[in-house]
This record gives structure tokens, C-alpha cells and sequence, in this order.
């Protein structure tokens, strides 16, 4: 007698009842990026098919999303002016609680996650403050400026905040300010295991954020690391996330894997510009087909355990999901 696996595979039908994987909207967090000012909506060169809205154009962006079937955004802030210790980061009227508002009155349901960082703010480009001849960047000094940040989301609004910044200790500075300032349920999704990653090219252009001198390597992780992984979850959870994050996504599959194994709170996976700008200049060249490789690696992203998938590729995918659209 031959085994034949092949049997579950014969038709779509079998196929998608025997499938160990499912994609569900409610998984995917679309990232946006919000720009001080009115009126404004511009294209993004490096990432065809996303914008920067200003906070007033921000709700009709929204709408579209929403209605494509997608809960939850990660919102960016980009100031009008940027100095040494990134100020408008933590401007209770700056660029992110003036977004939050918005959204929080159009959209009561939204989940509204915000990116907790320096770097889109600081005249510099790091997400900390550097110090000294080196500009070797202060870790310690930068944990208040961050705990602000995040303090001033959760006053506008935020259901989650999310640092992405790579400082030692930050969560548990977060999460004191939150708790003392009253805001015990704004969880807080830490980007745990951050590489130093060439994948984030078209994002520090969206966001204008490359850093003005060296680069982020001693804060973001060594890409050649895996247990090292292992222990900024351990701490991170310790020091009270909520939800962990790998980042970037398809490169790091293994991370996310072993992640999955021992993180006992939720493990979101994010899929960056670099991953979605590849997609986007192949399949404009006719080399690839969007859709499938989008789904193919948003299933790749679940099967290795994502149980939140951050994407550029959000709305098509929950509007393929939705409209059966999605094939195997
Ligand atoms: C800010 C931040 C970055 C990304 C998310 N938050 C850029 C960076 O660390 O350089 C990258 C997201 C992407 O590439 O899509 N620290």
C-alpha cells in the first residue's frame, strides 16, 4: 500500500478543510503614517501605495481600511519640527494625540495602536538621545522622554502604545508612567526583538528618520542572533508587555518561531517597508503576483506564530480574506 498524502490535496474543497493555518482580519494591524499639518496627503516614493495624511485627512484614509475589514491601526507620527531631545514626541498637542483625537471620535471601535520612538522627532535621527563626543546614545537618559511619549498617548486616547525605540528597561519605565497616571488598561506592545535591520530602508524615508550620523546597531538587535532573542522577551514580559513583537518578519521566520515556543503573552510579527517595497517593485515589473505572494508570506508569518501581523499589505489582505479571494 503507497501512503498517499497527496488525497488532502486533490481539490480546493479538501484543501481548505485540512489546512493547518487560518487568516483572520481581526490578526492584522495596518501601519499609517500621520503628518503634522492640514490638507495634506502625499505619496511615499519608496512604498507605492501608501501616503502620509495629515491628522484631518487621516478618518477619510480610515474609512477605507476600516470598511476593507481591518480593526487596528499603528500610527506614526511625523512633526513639523524636529530637535535634540524630540520634543513634539511627547507634545501632548502634537501630531499623534491630535491623530488620536480624530479617529477616536469617528472611529470609537478603531484599535489605535501607537509607535513609541524618538527617532521620527530628534534632529539627529536616533531614537535616544546621544551624548558625548561619540554620540553614543544614553539609554538611561532617554527612558523619561519615552515614558512621556507614551503617557501622552494614552491621554489622547491610545488603546495600545508600542516602543520601538530598543532601550534597555523601557517597558517598565512605561508602564510605572501609565500606571501612575491612571491608565492601567492602555496596554503596551513592545517591538521585544528589534534587529538592526537594512529591511527598514523605505520607512526611514516615509518618516524621514535616518539617523544624521552612525547607525542604530548599538541599540537595534545583531541579525545574527537568535538566543539573544530569547532573553529580551524574557525581560521585556517581566517588565509587563503585553504583547511581544518580532521585527522584521519573512527574514526572521526561525525568531519568530522560537519566540512562539516560549512567550506566554501574544506574539505580533511585522512585516516591514523593506518586505512590502520588495513585493511592490517585483510585482510592478510583472516578475511576481501581489496577491499571492503577499498571502503566501502573511500565512508563512502565521504558520511560524504570529498571532498579530502588522503589514503594509492590511486592507488587500482583509479584502481578499473577506471577498474568498485568497487561494490555495
Ligand atoms: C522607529 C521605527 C522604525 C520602524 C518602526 N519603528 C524604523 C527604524 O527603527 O529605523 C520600521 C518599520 C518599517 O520598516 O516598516 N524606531
Amino acid at each position: 500500500m503507497i501512503i498517499r498524502p497527496r488525497r488532502l490535496r486533490r481539490n480546493k474543497a479538501v484543501r481548505a478543510m485540512t489546512c493547518e493555518t487560518r487568516l483572520s482580519a481581526s490578526m492584522f494591524v495596518y501601519p499609517m503614517f500621520v503628518k503634522e499639518g492640514r490638507g495634506i496627503e502625499e505619496e511615499i516614493p519608496a512604498m507605492p501605495g501608501q501616503r502620509r495624511f495629515s491628522a484631518d485627512r487621516l478618518p477619510y484614509a480610515v474609512e477605507r481600511v476600516v470598511s476593507a475589514g481591518v480593526n487596528a491601526v499603528l500610527l506614526f507620527g511625523l512633526p513639523e519640527k524636529k530637535d535634540f531631545l524630540g520634543s513634539e514626541a511627547y507634545n501632548d498637542d502634537g501630531v499623534i494625540p491630535k491623530a488620536l483625537n480624530e479617529l477616536k471620535r469617528h472611529f470609537p471601535e478603531l484599535l489605535c495602536i501607537t509607535d513609541v520612538c524618538l527617532c521620527e522627532y530628534t534632529d539627529h535621527g536616533h531614537c535616544g538621545c546621544p551624548r558625548g563626543e561619540d554620540g553614543y546614545v544614553d539609554n538611561d537618559a532617554t527612558l523619561p522622554l519615552l515614558a512621556k511619549a507614551a503617557l501622552s498617548h494614552a491621554r489622547a486616547g491610545a488603546d495600545i502604545v508600542a516602543p520601538s525605540d530598543m532601550m534597555d528597561g523601557r517597558v517598565e519605565a512605561i508602564r510605572a508612567a501609565l500606571d501612575e497616571g491612571g491608565h492601567v488598561d492602555t496596554a503596551v506592545m513592545s517591538y521585544s526583538v528589534k534587529y538592526a535591520s537594512a529591511f527598514y530602508g523605505p520607512f526611514r524615508e516615509a518618516a524621514g528618520s535616518t539617523p544624521a550620523f552612525g547607525d542604530r546597531r548599538t541599540y537595534q538587535m545583531d541579525p545574527r542572533n537568535r538566543r539573544e532573542a530569547l532573553r529580551e522577551i524574557e525581560l521585556d514580559v517581566e517588565e509587563g508587555a503585553d504583547i511581544v513583537m518580532v521585527k522584521p518578519g519573512l527574514p526572521y521566520l526561525d525568531i519568530l518561531s522560537t519566540v512562539k515556543d516560549i512567550s506566554p503573552v501574544p506574539v505580533g510579527a511585522y512585516c516591514v517597508s523593506g518586505e512590502y517595497s520588495m513585493i511592490k517593485a517585483a510585482s510592478e515589473r510583472g516578475w511576481i503576483d501581489e496577491r499571492r505572494v503577499v498571502c503566501e508570506a502573511a500565512f508563512s508569518l502565521a504558520r511560524a506564530g504570529a498571532d498579530i501581523i502588522i503589514t503594509y499589505h492590511a486592507p488587500e489582505l482583509a479584502g481578499w480574506l473577506s471577498r474568498g479571494e485568497i487561494e490555495f
